[in-house]
């Protein structure tokens, strides 16, 4: 006989330890009881909060956590008989990891959100994990809310990824739309979204890229079944993005998105993270605020577009809370029938090379400050031509009133990027040339 749903919660519930109990540990124990018989009808048994290990244990907390023995050992939980499934929210790499492979050891299964974690000790992790025949489940940790471990590793599970781009760290983009939108400049921008809980506990890791470095790491694991790789993604942050350049590629019809690209070649792999100019009328493009996005470019599908919030409380709560019911569904399951860790399986992971920046191919946006005199332009145009870099449009700005140069901007067609460091060279170089030359990327994603 089936259960009366309003018991089925109760039913021999699952016993999970959290690690940390800060904004998305408390956004866990509260979609936890808020959905609590919808989640025990998807996941067959409840799945209860029993203990938490908090730093401050005694601080008043936007969640209800009566019922919970709340302790500030962390060891104490990851270690407690009871406990079936740890969910790790401390954040951090060396106590987490620790916490982890304690868990891992005491054949405890795990669900984290920490992407810097899963980036740069997922391999050793996931090895350990098999060894113990235990699940350590991560959706939270890349783009919030937005199940795309879920549909890179299951649902495209048919494909040949070509290529990924994403919008995967919410308080840059949330800065480069101020930006944009009502012309602040970047360090007022980021204190809002410092104040509004979305920045890492150091910011440098949101606008410096190293953040969603962690998060494409992930990705591209998944997507071509490749090892994490974290110390090989190239990373370029958004500190010199002026609102000048904001404006200038919009009049030229595109936006700056901080993205994470990961695309395959038949020679190797570029990982890359940097401002890139994005044609306006792509829908990645117009993904604004503190909002993610993600396009797959598969090849049977072709291209896919995951959107939603890639932090906050609940959103991530919800992806910590799916885990956590995959978790419940396998939970006796034989190990070596679940879904990888990793999408593919363990003795079939790739190892295509990963790309030096000099290797990738894209096109670029150019800002060139030069004296304002004839034969400029040309100099800057043979120099291009004589590399074989194609140019695809070209603006030139009056000088300001009283200002003795002008500023040129181009778009140029895709090309090595170790051509390119070869032309900026040359045009630095040049007399009439007055600063260093900004490049931002640009990618159609078409
Ligand atoms: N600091 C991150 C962001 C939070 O801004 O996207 C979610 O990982």
């Amino acid at each position: 006989m089936v259960a009366p749903l309003k018991r089925r919660a109760e039913l021999n519930p699952v016993k999970v330890g959290l690690l940390g109990l800060g904004t998305v540990g408390c956004g866990t124990v509260d979609v936890l009881s808020r959905n609590a018989e919808e989640i025990a009808r998807r996941a067959g048994r409840g799945i209860r909060v029993t203990t938490a290990a908090a730093r401050d244990t005694g601080r008043r907390r936007p969640c209800d956590t009566s019922g919970l023995v709340i302790t500030n050992d962390p060891f104490r939980v990851v270690d407690d008989h009871g406990v079936q499934i740890v969910v790790e929210l401390i954040g951090g790499s060396d106590l987490a990891l620790e916490l982890v492979l304690r868990a891992i050891d005491n054949g405890k299964h795990v669900v984290t959100a920490n992407k810097a974690l899963i980036a740069r000790h997922g391999n050793e992790i996931f090895a350990r994990a098999r060894e113990k025949g235990v699940m350590v489940a991560f959706e939270a940790a890349v783009a919030g809310g937005i199940p795309i471990i879920k549909a890179i590793r299951e649902g495209l599970a048919g494909n040949t990824i070509h290529w990924l781009a994403g919008i995967i760290n919410g308080t840059g983009n949330f800065i480069l739309t101020g930006m944009r939108d009502k012309g602040r400049d970047f360090g007022e921008v980021l204190g809002e979204a410092q104040r509004l809980g979305y920045a890492e506990a150091d910011p440098t890791f949101d606008v410096e890229g190293i953040d969603a470095a962690h998060k494409l790491t992930i990705l591209a694991s998944i997507a071509f079944g490749i090892p994490l790789q974290f110390e090989r993604v190239y990373t370029e942050g958004i500190t010199n993005i002026t609102p000048d350049d904001v404006a200038y590629a919009g009049e030229l019809g595109y936006r700056i998105k901080h993205l994470g690209i990961a695309r395959r070649r038949e020679d190797g792999i570029e990982l890359r993270v940097h401002p890139t100019l994005i044609p306006q009328r792509r829908l990645i493009a117009n993904v604004d605020g503190v909002m993610n996005a993600v396009l797959v470019n598969a090849d049977a599908v072709g291209p896919t577009l995951y959107y939603g919030a890639g932090a906050g409380a609940d959103p991530t709560a919800s992806a910590v809370v799916a885990d956590l019911v995959d978790v419940v569904r396998v939970l006796t399951s034989d190990p070596e029938n679940r879904v990888p860790h990793l999408a593919f399986q363990p003795d079939a992971i790739s190892d295509l090379p990963i790309l030096g920046m000099e290797d990738v191919e894209t096109a670029y946006y150019l800002r060139l400050r030069a004296k304002d005199r004839p034969g400029v332009l040309a100099e800057v145009t043979r120099i291009l031509g004589d590399l074989q870099i194609s140019i695809e449009a070209i603006i030139q700005k009056e000088p300001e009133r009283g200002a003795p140069d002008a500023t040129i901007i181009m778009l140029t067609y895709r090309v090595i990027e170790r051509r390119m460091n070869a032309a900026i060279g040359r045009i630095e170089d040049l007399d009439s040339i007055t600063r260093p030359v900004e490049r931002i990327r640009l990618e159609t994603l078409g």
